[in-house]
C-alpha cells in the first residue's frame, strides 16, 4: 500500500504533523510520499500517478484555508472510487471545522473520506491574535499531536472512519470571516517591515511562498501578495522582521526546521 500527502505549512506546524504521518506510516510498513503544494510541478506529476490513499493538510488562517490550499483544491485530480482521502487542518484554537469543508471538496472529486481531523499547534500568530505559546505549552501539543496522528493512522489501517463531527453553519462562518480577511491581507501585510539588523541573507526572500519579497536600497520590502503565513518572520535568522514594529519572539523555532528551508 502506498499513499502521497500533499500540505501547505507557513510555519512548519502542518509539516510536523506530516513527517508524524511518514513515521507512524512506516512503522506499519506503508509508504507515504510528502508533497508541498507550493511545488506545483510535483503536485502535477503525482496527481497523475496511483495511490491508495491521499492525505490533504493545512494551516486554519482567520477560519479558512489559505488561497493556496483552495486553489490545490479546486485542481486535484479524481484518482478512482476506491481511493482514501484523509484531511486534516492545524491551527491555533483546540479546533477547526475546516477539515468538513476539505473533505467534502475531495468527496465531489470521488474520494472516500475515511479521516477528518482538526489537530491544536502552537498559535504562531499570537501576536495578533490568541496567547503566546510557551516552551511548556509547545512540548504538550506536540506530544499530544502526536498522539492524535498515531490514533488516525492505526484507525485507518483498522479500517474504521474518524469524522469529527462539526457543523456546516461554522465553516459557512470562517468562509465569511476569511473573505474580510482576504480583502484586508494587502493593509495588512503592510504590518510587517524589516529593521536595521536584517543582514540581506536572503531567506525570507527565497522561502515566501508568494515570491512577495524583494530587496530595494538594501531592505527588504514586503509587496501586495502576501498571504499572511508569517514564515517569513519565524524563519529570520537574525530576527530581523517586525509586525507592526513590534519586534516577534520566534516561538515556531523547533519546528520550522521541519519546512527544510532553501538556504
Ligand atoms: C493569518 C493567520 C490566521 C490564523 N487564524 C487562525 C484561526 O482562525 N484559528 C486558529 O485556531 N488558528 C489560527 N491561526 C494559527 C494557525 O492556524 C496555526 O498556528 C497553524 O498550526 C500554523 O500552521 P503552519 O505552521 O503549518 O503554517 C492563524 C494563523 C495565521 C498566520
Amino acid at each position: 500500500m502506498k499513499g502521497v500527502l500533499y500540505y501547505f505549512s507557513g510555519t512548519g506546524n502542518t509539516k510536523w504533523v506530516a513527517d508524524k504521518f511518514e513515521s507512524i506510516f512506516k512503522d506499519h510498513n506503508i509508504d507515504l510520499k510528502l508533497i508541498n503544494v507550493e511545488d506545483k510541478e510535483k503536485v502535477k506529476s503525482e496527481c497523475l500517478k496511483k495511490n491508495d490513499f491521499i492525505i490533504v493538510g493545512s494551516p486554519v488562517h482567520t477560519g479558512f484555508l489559505p488561497k493556496i490550499v483552495c486553489n490545490f483544491l479546486d485542481d486535484v485530480k479524481f484518482q478512482n472510487r476506491n481511493t482514501k482521502a484523509i484531511v486534516y487542518s492545524t491551527q491555533g484554537g483546540k479546533s477547526s471545522p475546516i477539515p468538513l469543508f476539505m473533505g467534502k471538496c475531495l468527496k465531489k472529486k470521488g474520494y472516500k473520506i475515511v479521516a477528518q481531523s482538526s489537530i491544536e499547534m502552537p498559535n504562531n500568530y499570537y501576536f495578533s491574535i490568541g496567547r503566546k505559546p510557551d516552551k511548556h505549552s509547545i512540548e504538550k501539543l506536540l506530544a499530544s499531536a502526536e498522539k492524535k496522528t498515531k490514533y488516525i493512522v492505526e484507525n485507518f489501517i483498522n479500517n474504521n472512519v474518524i469524522i469529527e463531527s462539526k457543523s456546516e453553519m461554522k465553516v459557512l462562518f470562517g468562509k465569511i470571516l476569511f473573505n474580510i480577511f482576504k480583502k484586508s491581507m494587502p493593509k495588512l501585510s503592510k504590518n510587517i517591515s524589516s529593521t536595521e539588523q536584517c543582514n540581506k541573507c536572503g531567506m525570507c526572500l527565497i522561502n515566501c511562498p508568494q515570491n512577495n519579497i524583494t530587496f530595494e536600497n538594501g531592505h527588504a520590502v514586503f509587496h501586495s501578495k502576501c498571504i499572511l503565513c508569517m514564515r517569513c518572520i519565524h524563519i529570520c535568522p537574525v530576527n530581523a522582521i517586525t509586525y507592526k514594529n513590534e519586534k516577534i519572539i520566534q516561538t515556531q523555532k523547533y519546528i520550522i526546521d521541519s519546512l527544510k528551508l532553501k538556504k
